[in-house]
């Protein structure tokens, strides 16, 4: 069964979508540790609530990025984790990270992408000027939202939108799509080509041969 890591520095609403998700059983996986950046994070409250294994990982405790990073695979490895699933988590993983678990770390990112990357997205859309916005969930790759895209989802947006109201519709797609996005993985459907990811059919997947 697919071992999941989860990486997370805040409310962790998009880790509480793929709980709910493996709970009734559309996705056949085990979600394995929640690892926070951040002490307080409620995300690590959320995991203990359901006996998920939870832990604080202090980046001021490491002498470099490098380090830290390792420290955070050493975790992952240790509970034999297969996809890192990074939540609303606000650090880039650098190079170490990144090849160690090439095609294996998925990202959530609040905007159609490649428009708007980095911080404070739905603010972005709105100064632009856009129509429509959404969500992403793609392959983490060495660049800041730039890696393989997945899934996407879209939402308009609306006459008199705040960045909190913009950022409430576009999390509900988020909750849809970050789930879904992880059942293809754990059934085997998504395949790499270069920059597409290709979804197969169940009758396609890799697992079937
Ligand atoms: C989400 O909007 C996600 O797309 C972004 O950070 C936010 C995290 O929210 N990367 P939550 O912690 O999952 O509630």
């Amino acid at each position: 069964m697919l071992k999941i890591g989860v990486l997370a520095s805040g409310r962790g609403s998009n880790f509480q979508s793929i709980v709910d998700s493996v709970k009734r059983g559309e996705i056949e996986a085990r979600i394995e540790l929640v690892i926070s950046d951040k002490r307080k994070a409620m995300v690590l409250k959320r995991a203990r609530k359901h006996g998920i294994d939870a832990i604080f990982l202090d980046p001021g405790g490491f002498s470099s990025r490098e380090d830290f990073e390792k420290g955070l695979s050493q975790k992952f490895d240790e509970k034999g984790v297969d996809l890192v699933l990074m939540a609303g988590f606000m650090r880039i993983l650098s190079t170490y990270f990144i090849k160690k678990h090439r095609g294996r770390i998925m990202n959530i990112h609040p905007s159609l992408l490649p428009a708007f990357t980095g911080l404070k997205p739905q603010k972005q859309a709105l100064d632009y000027g856009v129509k429509l916005s959404g969500c992403t969930v793609h392959f983490a790759d060495e660049g800041m939202d730039t890696g393989p895209i997945i899934l996407q989802a879209a939402v308009p947006v609306r006459e008199g939108d705040t960045e909190e109201t913009l950022a409430e519709r576009i999390l509900k797609e988020e909750h849809l799509i970050y789930p879904e996005a992880v059942r293809l993985f754990s059934r085997g459907l998504l395949k790499i080509e270069g920059r597409r990811v290709k979804i197969l059919k169940e009758t396609e997947s890799e697992d079937n041969e």
